[in-house]
């Protein structure tokens, strides 16, 4: 078995700097954004819980196969798997993990660059000082105004999408390296620093006990596949892009440990924001958590409004948000982007010009899913927005999950798995036990109780 140490795309230059460029991918609008409003809106606790265990035993067995794949691989999703179809005589149909990821990535970035764009608007929004002394009415009011005018919203899309294509086209490695090293501490500072706020001006019992206490009544069948879609989500799993992340991971690195390491990052920080942000909405009249992806723009900015230096830290707040977007479209673009240099040998910038330009025409459906076509519905009440979202976070995300949890666990040879992972031999029939049955299991078991549920309700 042919073992590349080396891709030609470059390599990260350290297990830390992984750590960071996956955590980078990992810890996005899927955490700070998303995850407190689908809370909010699947009724707290019960959902939370679901939320972890599907982290756990579902997210960590898939990340690690992902990054063993690619590690192997040392190619983009699609020629990994099919450098791993081969090698394991296996059939050509698990080469579709590849192509179903770069779909998912299409469909997945032409949203967040729209979402992305509100956090850019936002940052100049709080530092203009307009939310100074502002009310729950008036923070609510100003986002709804904002919604409302699809031109300026276009505006920051295209702006969120342009620097996004810039620093893909540039490469990747140096200038987000970099980057990266000071951003994730310092957006970890501030998150700590609005949950201390959060904690005194907020209803801090309320926010914990909504977020904390499990009453299993308040979730829905249909709460249940969101949970374990934003458990992919938010792990950037499913869809080639921690494949891709991994085939650039020097072989001195331990899967399992840096695994770990991310996935306790992400959740701290999807934690966090929810300790943030719900203890301001039971503070305050007017708002209430399941209001939905206006959430985090309407708190944040209400409750910074009212401290001093509030602007400043507000602006910087959604420059952290923006900042955590883009590395995780940077990720989102990178299985694509690897495939069509690896196999057109075409320039970086070209591909990136070209990726960005298709992103940006189907995130205009986005854009006018909020104001000109609010009321044109796809299927049952979900506007355009809420069907791409719904349709690659909670289908194609664990769809993509399950094969790979599938190929690692009975396709692959057990021998490049092993050497891979070099796990203890304690540990090894724990991992066994999860890639080949827990995390099928579980996605199988959510897939057929939704469609189950879905049919009685
Ligand atoms: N994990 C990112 C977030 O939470 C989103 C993402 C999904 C990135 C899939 C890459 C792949 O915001």
């Amino acid at each position: 078995m042919a073992q590349e140490d080396q891709s030609r795309h470059g390599m990260w230059s350290s297990r830390l700097l992984f750590i960071l460029a996956a955590a980078g991918s990992a810890v996005g609008l899927g955490n700070i954004w998303k995850f407190p409003y689908i809370v909010g809106e699947n009724g707290g606790g019960a959902f939370v819980v679901v939320y972890l265990v599907c982290i756990f035993l579902i997210g960590v067995p898939i990340m690690m196969a992902e990054v063993l794949m690619g590690r192997h691989g040392r190619q983009s999703p699609i020629n990994t798997m099919r450098l791993l179809v081969k090698e394991s005589n296996a059939r050509p149909f698990w080469i579709m993990i590849g192509w179903m990821g770069v779909l998912a990535g299409f469909l997945i970035l032409s949203y967040y660059a729209v979402i992305a764009g509100w956090a850019f608007y936002y940052i100049f929004q709080l530092a203009s000082g307009l939310f100074e002394g502002a009310d729950g009415a008036f923070a609510t009011e100003t986002f709804n105004t904002f919604l409302a005018d699809p031109w300026l919203m276009l505006f920051w899309q295209t702006l969120f999408m342009a620097l996004t294509v810039f620093i893909v086209s540039r490469g990747v490695s140096r200038g987000l390296e970099a980057a990266i090293k000071w951003f994730m501490p310092l957006l970890f500072i501030l998150m700590v620093a609005v949950v201390g706020y959060s904690m005194i001006w907020g209803d801090f019992a309320a926010g914990l006990s909504f977020l904390f206490s499990f009453d299993v009544s308040a979730l829905s069948v249909d709460g249940v596949l969101i949970a374990m879609g934003q458990a992919f989500f938010t792990l950037s799993l499913g869809m080639g892009a921690i494949m891709a992340y991994g085939a650039y991971v020097p072989m001195n690195t331990s899967v399992t440990q840096t695994v770990i390491t991310i996935a306790l990052l992400d959740t701290g920080v999807a934690l966090a924001a929810g300790l943030a942000i719900f203890p301001i909405v039971f503070a305050s009249p007017g708002l209430e958590p399941g209001q939905g992806p206006g959430l985090m723009f309407v708190t944040i900015p209400l409750a910074l409004g009212n401290l001093p230096f509030g602007a400043i830290v507000g602006a910087i707040f959604f420059a952290l948000v923006s900042f955590a977007a883009i590395t995780s479209a940077i990720s989102l673009t990178e299985p694509a982007l690897a495939y069509l240099v690896e196999e057109y040998n075409a320039k970086r910038e070209r591909v990136a010009i070209s990726l960005g330009v298709i992103c940006w025409v189907l995130g205009i459906g986005t854009v006018l899913s909020f104001n000109v076509w609010a009321d044109f519905h796809i299927v049952g009440e979900k506007t355009f927005f809420d069907f791409v979202d719904y349709v690659s976070q909670n289908i194609m995300l664990p769809l993509g999950g399950l094969l790979i949890a599938l190929c690692a666990g009975w396709v692959l040879p057990k021998a490049l798995v092993k050497a891979q992972l070099k796990l203890p031999a304690g540990v090894e029939p724990v991992w066994s036990v999860l890639i080949k049955f827990v995390a099928p299991a579980g996605v199988l078991a959510v897939f057929v109780y939704t469609l189950f549920g879905n049919v009685v309700a």
